[in-house]
């Protein structure tokens, strides 16, 4: 298992419980979509993983070791939601920490900071600062601090928020290929053609519990939907009702 959530509780200061009693395993290797409304519980579930924030109950696993542990730290990688680049260094140097951090002597660190900086087509780029960057550059090396120690479990927070058409498909194309060569993918994303497209399984989060899951196709026949759209909105609906009843 890449990821195995149980029994996760998520409830925050103010007393107000963002995710409850939720289980949720992922298989080594899939594809995985997490889709949900705003305030669903999609970031503070992701945040419980990376060590963001403390849960309140449960257990996490990644690859079978518990998520605080070192293992597991370097086993994942994090494109968050918010754009959490430093304002005060550069675009190289911001993946040559990174890669420090992780471990890396100073020579693979700069040589895997400028291999990033190529893939993601900010080698012009290396030396500007996050101000200095537009939006989808912004996303690009996030997603390059993301693989910067080569994560087995890569997690996107919406990844392409904001993203144009063309930087859409060709994060889209990249992601696709990292998956290709092994790399575990959880993505959450409110276009849902995208998760379509990518995912070979989804979860429907909605205040803080998942209400469906399944194949796209599988999930389309159960509440005999149409499209994406149609059964994302069904889900909701049937959800909203059972908690009504
Ligand atoms: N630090 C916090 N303190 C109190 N409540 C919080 C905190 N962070 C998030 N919440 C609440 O928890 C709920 C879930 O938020 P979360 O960010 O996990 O949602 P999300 O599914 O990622 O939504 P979005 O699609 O808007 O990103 C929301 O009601 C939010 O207001
Ligand atoms: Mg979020």
């Amino acid at each position: 298992m890449a990821l195995a959530v149980r029994g996760l509780t998520k409830t925050y200061r103010a007393g107000f419980t963002a995710v409850r009693d939720l289980d949720l395993v992922i298989a080594d290797g899939a594809f995985f979509g997490l889709l949900g409304p705003n305030g669903a519980g999609k970031t503070t579930l992701i945040g419980a993983v990376c060590n963001l924030l403390r849960p309140t109950a449960g257990e996490i696993r990644v690859f079978g070791h518990d998520h605080g542990s070192r293992e597991a730290r370097r086993l994942v990688g994090l494109a968050e939601q918010d754009v959490t680049l430093d304002r005060f260094i550069d675009a190289e140097e911001m993946l040559v920490f990174q890669a420090g951090y992780y471990g890396l002597s100073r020579r693979d660190a700069w040589k895997r900071a400028r291999e990033l900086l190529d893939q993601f087509d900010l080698s012009a780029k290396a030396k500007s600062r996050r101000s200095e960057l537009s939006g989808g550059m912004q996303r690009r090396l996030l997603l390059a601090r993301a693989l910067v120690h080569q994560p087995r479990l890569l997690i996107l927070d919406e990844p392409t928020a904001g993203a144009d058409v063309e930087l859409r498909a060709e994060l889209w194309s990249y992601i696709r290929r990292l998956h290709g060569a092994g790399t575990t993918v959880l993505l959450t994303t409110h276009y849902l053609e995208e998760a379509e497209a990518l995912c070979d399984e989804i979860a429907v989060l909605r205040d803080g519990a998942i209400v469906a899951r399944g194949s796209a196709d599988a999930l389309r026949e159960r509440f005999d939907a149409r499209d994406i759209g149609e059964l994302y909105l069904r889900v909701l609906e049937s959800a909203r009702t059972t908690a009504a009843a």
